[in-house]
């Protein structure tokens, strides 16, 4: 028996989530095991009527889950950056969810842009460092000339830190990225670990010769990780490259490992040669607490409430959920069936066809039952 909560959130958040659930729903009876749900209403509609984001007694609650089913959030009402902050980051920040694990893969069926490209080359997963890095929070603006100190304790490390601005600049702005070597350890540890159970390489991503400090540190923790994985074959390479290749020569990466922010760009690139966000799934990862799974994408506000927006990331995140909690065959199955879903043309409008979300969930739903 498994409990998992539901966050269906803002814009089609809600819907997606709702097809995801069926989905999962079959396959515990599909695969012999229970699963239930318990809906947490979160999200723009709750912040305006009540102002509450996160209340701490929500957070209690969600901390006695192995795993959240998170839609989307994020609404044209509420200013940038409060909904994100204060729900999927104080989330992802409150239960550690360290890994983000972001996989990148083409499913047969599915067409890439790019040219000559076929479901075997493109095929590796991203592990974003999901913790710290420019994700810290740590900064600010000044206008006109002032001193200003500033003291800002990470509750999550004890990491304690002090900054003086003297500035005589007309404004100023600054955000500050923070790396630990406990926060690098343990990400690039679960890296290797993915690595020796797929093909065996290790790919890290970062800015090592401009911003040397942070990603400085970030190397010497992978150099000192990988040495422990004499199996593995690793290498270094630099976000700018990295975008490049992953244009190019996708095929040539099997395991990518980086900081938050550069884990945050590259997962859109790779969403869209997977075959576009609709398609992309992520799983926010405390291997020992509270995970949470989701699609990649956002909220997308214009398309709500209209029975159109793509279910697909949502089930495959579903899929990720149901590995997590140790049910790896259902997993397999839910993958299964939505590569069917798209071998049999049963896609929404933006993958080129005329099915609505639910029928998209109905489809795969009925093919798990059938397995
Ligand atoms: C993602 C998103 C989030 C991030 C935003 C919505 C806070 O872009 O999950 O990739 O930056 O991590
Ligand atoms: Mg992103």
């Amino acid at each position: 028996m498994h409990r998992v909560a539901i966050i269906g959130g803002d814009g089609i958040g809600p819907e997606i989530i709702r097809e995801g659930r069926k989905v999962l729903e079959v396959s515990g009876d599909r695969y012999g095991f229970s699963l239930g749900f318990d809906e947490f209403d979160l999200g723009a509609d709750r912040y305006l009527a009540t102002g509450e984001l996160l209340p701490e007694d929500t957070l209690k609650e969600l901390g006695k889950y192995r795993a959240i089913y998170f839609g989307a959030i994020g609404d044209e009402r509420v200013k940038p950056g409060i909904l994100e902050k204060g729900i999927l980051l104080a989330l992802r920040f409150h239960f550690d969810q360290y890994v983000n694990l972001r996989p990148i893969r083409l499913l047969p069926g599915v067409s890439t842009p790019l040219a000559g490209k076929k479901p075997s080359d493109i095929d590796f997963v991203v592990v974003r460092e999901n913790t710290e890095d420019f994700y810290v929070g740590i900064g600010g603006r000044f206008k006109g000339s002032q001193k200003a100190t500033l003291e800002i304790k990470r509750e999550l490390y004890n990491v304690k830190f002090g900054l003086d601005i003297d500035s005589d600049a007309e404004e100023i702005g600054y955000q500050i990225g923070v790396i630990t070597r406990e926060g690098s350890r343990r990400v690039i540890s679960f890296a290797c670990d993915l690595a020796k159970r797929r093909r065996g390489k290790l790919t890290s991503v970062d800015k090592a010769n401009v911003l040397s400090d942070i990603y400085g540190l970030w190397r010497e923790v992978f150099t000192e990780v990988t040495a422990g994985y004499p199996g593995l074959t690793t290498e270094f390479n630099f976000v700018d490259a990295v975008t490049m290749w992953f244009v190019k020569n996708p095929e040539w990466f099997d395991v990518v490992v980086t900081p938050n922010m550069f884990g945050d760009i590259i997962t859109d690139l790779g969403a869209m040669i997977q075959g576009g966000m609709g398609l992309a799934p992520g799983g926010n990862i405390n291997p020992s607490g509270t995970s949470m799974f989701e699609p990649i994408h956002g909220s997308a506000p214009k398309y709500k409430g209209q029975g159109i927006a793509n279910p697909m990331a949502t089930i495959w995140a579903g899929s990720m959920l149901l590995d997590h909690l140790g049910e790896h065959e259902a997993a397999e199955g839910v993958l299964k069936a939505l590569g069917q879903s798209i071998l049999d043309g049963v896609v929404t409008k933006d993958m080129g066809g005329s099915s609505r979300t639910s029928d998209v969930g109905d489809y795969v739903a009925a093919l798990v039952r059938k397995q």
